[in-house]
C-alpha cells in the first residue's frame, strides 16, 4: 500500500526531470532512439527527461544501474533485446529482468545491416562472405560487448557462414563505428539507426540489412535472405522500463507520455528515416512489454545455451 506521502509524490510526479539511461556510449542506437523519445516526451510529461549514458558488458551494467534505482518514476531504462538475452548469457547476473523492473512499453524496432570499412576488398554480399571465410585469421568484427544487438547479429552471422573471426568490444557500436571509419576494425552487424548516415555518406560499405523485407530508407540494400543467408532476420526492439516498485500512478503517466511520443510526427519521421519501425500505441504498454521480454527469454535462452556462450 503506497504512503501518503508516495500518494502525494506520484500526485506530483513528475515534479523534478527525469532520467532516461542509456546503457551503452552516447552517441550509438540505442541513444538515438533514447534522445529521440526524450525529447518527444518532453511536452506529453510536463518535465525535461535527461539521458545518462552508462556503458559496459553488454548493457547489463547500465540495466543493473536502474534495478537499483528507486521506485519513484525519475529514474528509466531505454533498453532493447539484449533485456532478454542477458539472462542466459551473465550467469552472474545482478538483476532479475522481470523482479527487479516494471515495464512501461515497446517503442521501436530497428533492423541491423552488415557493414564493413569502407575499403573493404568486396562489393557484393557474396564477395563478402567468401572474403570473411577466406580472410577469417585476420578479420576482426566489432560488437557492443556480450548481450548487445551487435554481438547477438555477429553471433548468428558467424554461426550461419560457419567461421569464426576475432571479435572486439566496445562499450556500444557509436566508438565501435569510429573504429571502422578509422580503418581499425573490418566488420560489423549494426543497427540502422546508427549506421544510416554513414552508409548515405559513402563512408562505410554496406552489404545487407537483416529484416525479410528491404527498408524504404536504404532501398539499394538487399536482405540478407534474398542475398543468399535463406531465414535470417534480426530485429532489434526497444522498450521503456521503471524499476520495480514505481507506483501505478507514475506508471500510467509515464504509459500516456510514451504513447503520444510514439505519435509525434517529428518523432514518427526521424525513426522512419532511420530505417526504424516506431510500435503501434496497443504495444506501448506495460502488458505488451512483459508478455514480449518473457517470449524472448524463452526464444533466446535455449538458443544460447545451446551454442554455449556465456559472457561470465
Ligand atoms: C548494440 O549493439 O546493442 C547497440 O548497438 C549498442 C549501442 O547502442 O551502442
Amino acid at each position: 500500500i503506497a504512503g501518503p506521502q508516495s500518494a502525494g509524490a506520484a500526485q506530483d510526479y513528475p515534479s523534478r526531470p527525469v532520467t532516461m539511461v542509456v546503457p551503452f556510449a552516447a552517441g550509438g542506437p540505442t541513444d538515438i532512439v533514447a534522445r529521440s523519445l526524450a525529447e518527444a516526451m518532453r511536452k506529453p510529461l510536463g518535465q525535461t527527461v535527461v539521458v545518462e549514458n552508462l556503458g559496459g558488458a553488454g548493457g547489463t551494467l547500465g540495466t543493473g544501474r536502474v534495478a537499483r534505482a528507486a521506485g519513484d518514476g525519475y529514474t528509466l531504462l531505454l533498453m532493447h533485446i539484449g533485456f532478454s538475452t542477458a539472462p542466459a548469457l551473465y550467469r552472474k547476473l545482478q538483476y532479475d529482468p522481470i523482479k527487479d523492473f516494471e515495464p512501461v512499453g515497446l517503442a521501436v524496432d530497428v533492423p541491423m545491416t552488415m557493414i564493413a570499412r569502407h575499403d573493404f576488398p568486396a562489393s557484393s554480399f557474396g564477395e563478402f562472405l567468401s572474403y570473411v571465410r577466406a580472410h577469417k585469421k585476420t578479420l576482426s568484427m566489432a560488437n557492443a560487448g556480450i548481450g548487445s544487438a551487435s554481438h547477438l547479429c555477429g553471433l548468428l552471422f558467424l554461426s550461419a557462414i560457419d567461421t569464426d573471426v576475432q571479435t572486439i568490444p566496445y562499450k556500444g557500436t557509436a566508438p565501435a563505428m569510429n573504429d571502422m571509419l578509422g580503418k581499425q576494425v573490418d566488420f560489423m552487424c549494426d543497427q540502422t539507426t546508427n549506421t544510416s548516415g554513414q552508409i548515405k555518406a559513402d563512408k562505410v560499405k554496406a552489404y545487407a540489412v537483416t529484416a525479410m523485407t528491404r527498408i524504404a530508407s536504404l532501398p539499394q540494400l538487399p536482405t540478407m535472405d534474398e542475398a543468399g543467408l535463406k531465414g535470417f532476420e534480426v530485429g532489434i526492439w526497444h522498450g521503456l522500463w521503471a524499476p520495480k516498485g514505481t507506483p501505478k500512478p507514475v506508471i500510467d503517466k509515464l504509459v500516456n507520455a510514451m504513447q503520444a511520443a510514439l505519435n509525434d510526427p517529428a518523432f514518427k519521421q526521424r525513426m522512419s528515416d532511420l530505417g526504424a519501425q516506431v510500435e503501434p500505441s496497443g504495444r506501448a504498454t506495460p502488458q505488451a512489454l512483459d508478455a514480449h521480454v518473457k517470449s524472448e527469454i524463452q526464444k533466446w535462452g535455449p538458443l544460447i545455451r545451446k551454442a554455449g556462450i556465456y559472457a561470465d
